[in-house]
């Protein structure tokens, strides 16, 4: 099969045949029928994930079609659509015991532990945990939203933020996960302010719904003040200098939501932390078992994640998109089709 294979970090990537997956004990494997171009692939190029083996194929927000069936993956035949979390949780362990799947030591992550859906195939672990089925009513690139950012904000905005009705709500960042984000939390009935360096960006957040948009700048901070200041922040990039503003703009009690990845590390103003009574959340992909309430709220016309889709590009395209992430982030989300 075809795949974008890394050989050496920030080295492009290239397009080059090599082995299909096999369906092992547990496992499915699916012909990749659209996979989402993530900041996250991003960094595991740059050599951020301590994960990866070279070489290695990327790719983790994904759907597609069943086309192989391993032993005691029960409940699945060839020919079903579905997706995954990006987290492909074990099951069985205490975390996965208790519905917290996203936070599972045992898990694999397509894409980062293993080659992932930069592929015509990829394969998915403990299927019976971790596989999705589509409506039938929702194409494959929408689909390929979900594994990763559009379910990653769901969680973030939904259970770990815990957005309420009438609340305002500060999204730092409108990529993919950021304008997931704003979508999510301006349909849950937030007040939101979306923040970017990208105009264009910003004019995509206000048609997802954001009310107030803001070019990042020294003087966020302030404005997001002026406006009363935000019960929720959230760090939809991954940056040291979001995170400071983040805290000095959230009103006391707030809650902030680190999404963005921090491989550098970030100081922390604990003072501001315990005196403001200010909670600072990660948050991490969104398990299996809680997409139908999303899948239900897209099924019901109150969130749109195929709004979010502004580009669809080819394998043989997308070394050099991925490459393209060192100076910067094209506005709206982009899905490879294999
Ligand atoms: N925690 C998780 O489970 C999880 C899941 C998915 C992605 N991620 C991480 O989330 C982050 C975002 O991913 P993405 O794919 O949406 O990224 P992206 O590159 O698509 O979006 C980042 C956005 O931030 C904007 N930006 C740049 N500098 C800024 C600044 N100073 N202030 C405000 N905005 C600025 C960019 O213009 C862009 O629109 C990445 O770090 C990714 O690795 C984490
Ligand atoms: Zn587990
Ligand atoms: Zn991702």
């Amino acid at each position: 099969m075809r795949a974008v294979v890394i050989e050496e970090y920030g080295v492009l990537p290239e397009v080059r045949e090599v082995p299909e997956p096999v369906a092992g004990a547990g496992s499915v494997v699916l012909k990749v029928e659209a996979t989402g171009l993530c900041r996250s692939d991003w960094h595991g190029w740059m050599g951020h994930d301590s994960d990866i083996v070279l070489p290695h194929v990327p790719g983790h927000e994904l759907a597609g079609t069943i086309a192989a069936v391993g032993a005691g993956a029960s409940g699945w035949e060839v020919g079903d659509r579905v997706t995954t979390p990006f987290i492909c949780a074990c099951g069985e362990c205490e975390q996965c015991l208790e519905g917290n799947q996203q936070v599972c030591p045992n898990q694999l992550q397509p894409g980062f532990n293993y080659w992932g859906s930069f592929a015509e195939y990829v394969a998915v672990p403990y299927a019976s945990v971790n596989l999705v089925r589509l409506p039938d009513t929702m194409d494959f690139t929408t689909a390929a939203s979900l594994g990763c950012r559009f379910a990653t904000s769901f969680r973030a905005i939904h259970q770990v933020g815990r957005v309420r009705p009438g609340e305002q709500v500060a999204i730092f960042g409108c990529g993919g996960v950021g304008l997931s984000a704003v979508m999510i939390a301006a349909a849950l009935g937030a007040e939101v302010t979306a923040i970017d360096t990208n105009p264009a960006a910003l004019s995509l957040a206000r048609t997802q719904g954001a009310t107030h948009t803001v070019q990042a700048s020294d003087s966020v901070v302030d404005r997001l003040r002026e406006l009363g200041g935000p019960h929720v922040t959230v760090d939809a990039l991954g940056s040291g200098e979001i995170v400071q503003q983040a805290l000095q703009a959230l009103r006391p009690r707030g809650r902030h939501v680190q999404v963005g990845l921090l491989p550098a590390g970030v100081n922390l103003d604990v003072g501001r932390l315990i005196g403001q009574e200010l909670s600072w959340l990660g948050s991490h992909g969104m398990p299996a078992h809680a997409y139908p309430e999303m899948l239900d709220l897209v099924a019901t016309g109150n969130l749109h994640p195929d709004r979010l889709i502004t580009r669809t590009i080819t394998l043989e395209e997308t070394p050099a998109a991925l490459a393209a992430l060192s100076n910067g982030t094209p506005a709206g989300v982009t899905v490879i089709a294999p």
